[in-house]
Formats: C-alpha cells, sequence, structure tokens
C-alpha cells in the first residue's frame, strides 16, 4: 500500500528545488503513538535527543534556548502540559522506523522520476512538541520531507538562495555550532506559508531556511530525510570550511576554488575513516567533540542543573 500521495507532474518539476506541499499515509500508524514514542526514547542513547522548553522566539539565541530538567521519558509522557520542544534523532536505527522511511524515501523519489541508486544515507527525526511551540530559524544539511502525524504545524520556508537570510558562513556545518541562525523581524515577509494538518507533508529541499510552530494543541511529526551524492559532497566541504573556521582559518564557499573543494574532500574522508571506530562509543563521541570543538559543542546534553 501506498504512504506518499503527490501530483507526479509536480514532483518532478520541484523535487530537490523548491518546498511544496504533498500527503502520506501515516497518521494513523502505530509507531506514532505517544506510548511507542516512550519505548523509542527508552531505547535511544541520550545524545540522540535533544529537548528544550518551547517557549522560545523565533530569533532566540542559542545560549538563551531554556532547558527542561525532566528525563526525555517524562517529557513526552506530560508532553500536552509540558510547554516542551523535543526532537528523537535518528530513529532509523530501530528497524521498524527504518522500513518505514525506506518506503516512504523510495516512493517520494519514484514520484519525482528518480531511482534508489540516487540517494543514500536516510535517517529519520521524530519531533514532540507541546502547543504553541516554536522552532526557531535554521537550515537542515540534508534533504527532507516533514510528515504531520498529529496536531497542527505552520511552517514558513524561505528563498534558498537569498545570502541576506543565511550567510555561506552561516552554511558552514560545524559540530561546534548550535542549529539556530541569526533571525530578524523584516525575515517575516519573505516567507511561505505551509499550513499543516495530520496526513500533510511539506519538502524542504536542502538548506532551505525555515522556521516552525505547532498549533493549539501538541505535535508529532517525523521529518524523512536523505541525501543525494551532491548533498554529500557538499556537506564535506563545508564541514571542513566550518572545522577550519573554528580554528581561524576562514574559506571561500564551496564553488569558488574547485581544487580546493576536492582536496577538502578527500581530507574529510581521511578525518572520518580515522574517527569512525572511536565514535561508535556514545562517551567517546561526547569527548571528542569536548576534545575538538570546545564544551558548548554537547550543548544539547545539558539540563537545567548544567551538563
Ligand atoms: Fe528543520
Amino acid at each position: 500500500m501506498s504512504i506518499v500521495f503527490v501530483d507526479p507532474a509536480m514532483a518532478k518539476a520541484k523535487f530537490l528545488k523548491t518546498p511544496f506541499m504533498l500527503k502520506h499515509g501515516l497518521a494513523d500508524h502505530q509507531l506514532f503513538t505517544l506510548p511507542r514514542l516512550i519505548e523509542l526514547a527508552k531505547s535511544m542513547p541520550r545524545d540522540s535527543i535533544e529537548y528544550n522548553s518551547g517557549k522560545v522566539a523565533v530569533g532566540v539565541k542559542p545560549e538563551d534556548v531554556p532547558k527542561i530538567d525532566m528525563p526525555a521519558e517524562a517529557v513526552i509522557k506530560s508532553i500536552e502540559t509540558a510547554n516542551a520542544w523535543m526532537v528523537i534523532k535518528r530513529v532509523e536505527r530501530d528497524p521498524a522506523y527504518m522500513a518505514l522511511l525506506e518506503q516512504f524515501v523510495r516512493e517520494a523519489n519514484e514520484a519525482a522520476g528518480r531511482k534508489s541508486t540516487d540517494y543514500s544515507d536516510l535517517e529519520g527525526f521524530i519531533f514532540v512538541s507541546s502547543a504553541k511551540a516554536t522552532t526557531p530559524f535554521h537550515v537542515d544539511m540534508e534533504e527532507n520531507i516533514l510528515i504531520q502525524i498529529k496536531g497542527d504545524k505552520f511552517v514558513r520556508t524561505f528563498d534558498n538562495d537569498d545570502r541576506s537570510l543565511i550567510s555561506e558562513e552561516n552554511l558552514e556545518y560545524s559540530p561546534a555550532g548550535h542549529r539556530n541562525r541569526h533571525y530578524e523581524e523584516h525575515f517575516e515577509t519573505r516567507a511561505t506559508l505551509h499550513s499543516m494538518k495530520p496526513g500533510d507533508a511539506v519538502h524542504m529541499p536542502y538548506t532551505v531556511p525555515h522556521w516552525v510552530s505547532t498549533g493549539n494543541s501538541y505535535s508529532i511529526s517525523m521529518a524523512m530525510t536523505w541525501k543525494t551524492p551532491d548533498v554529500v559532497r557538499m556537506n564535506k566541504i563545508r564541514f571542513m570550511n566550518g572545522s577550519l573556521r573554528d580554528y581561524g582559518l576562514p574559506q571561500r564557499a564551496p564553488g569558488a576554488v574547485p581544487a580546493w573543494d576536492a582536496a577538502k574532500v578527500v581530507g574529510h574522508d581521511v578525518i572520518r575513516g580515522v574517527l569512525a571506530p572511536l565514535r561508535k562509543s556514545e562517551r567517546l563521541r561526547v569527548l571528542l567533540r569536548q576534545m575538538i570543538y570546545g564544551k558548548k559543542a554537547n550543548y544539547y546534553l545539558e539540563t537545567k542543573k548544567g551538563m
């Protein structure tokens, strides 16, 4: 049975280029009930769950985001009253969620005329948010279809090529950096609003700036994400650029010096190869982030009491 419903002509015209809305058949799926999500949260390593107060401004500074001093399971249990925002990251590590993600991404890509060899790196992120919660202005470094399961969600997307909204420096990926990006009130006139109810979905191509809010009841959504070969390459270059900038060596944007871009891709792969075995342990991942990028790089492990 199909779970992605979209006009193929629209998908072919807009896929990976510009945001558009579509439909899905997962609103009543048992993998998204609160008891199943509590079970999922309990099974995930602590650094895969990020949560904080949902009562934040669109342009809140990363250091000003209020923390919640409660275990993740308790936040989900009390999501109707907790005023919380939570993401459970990389849920594809649970085989049931992976199966759903694989089917979803395959059907979406097929509708747009693309093959399974055109993408990789399937990852799923489940958002559980209280009513009137805000996900501040940010970009994501993968292709994404956000599906709405429960409650209303309002997604504002912005022009992906407007560097006055997000500079190239702010597109560089750095593990030391917070996801939230600088936002100014007047940006709002340039937003496109996508109003989602259960059964709706919105495609957000790579790096499309966006911010999100929930309606009058709690919300459950899932980001179905994947990467194209082009996205994988751009992320390697931007990761190297972000890391070099952290060490005081700012770089030109991808595409400015192709030979340097190629060298950065090779450099990235070498470093990744060395670190890959160490990253299997959560304690070593936290330690590595702290050693290389400083204590702030583990900001999402903080509670009200601090680290
Ligand atoms: Fe996002």
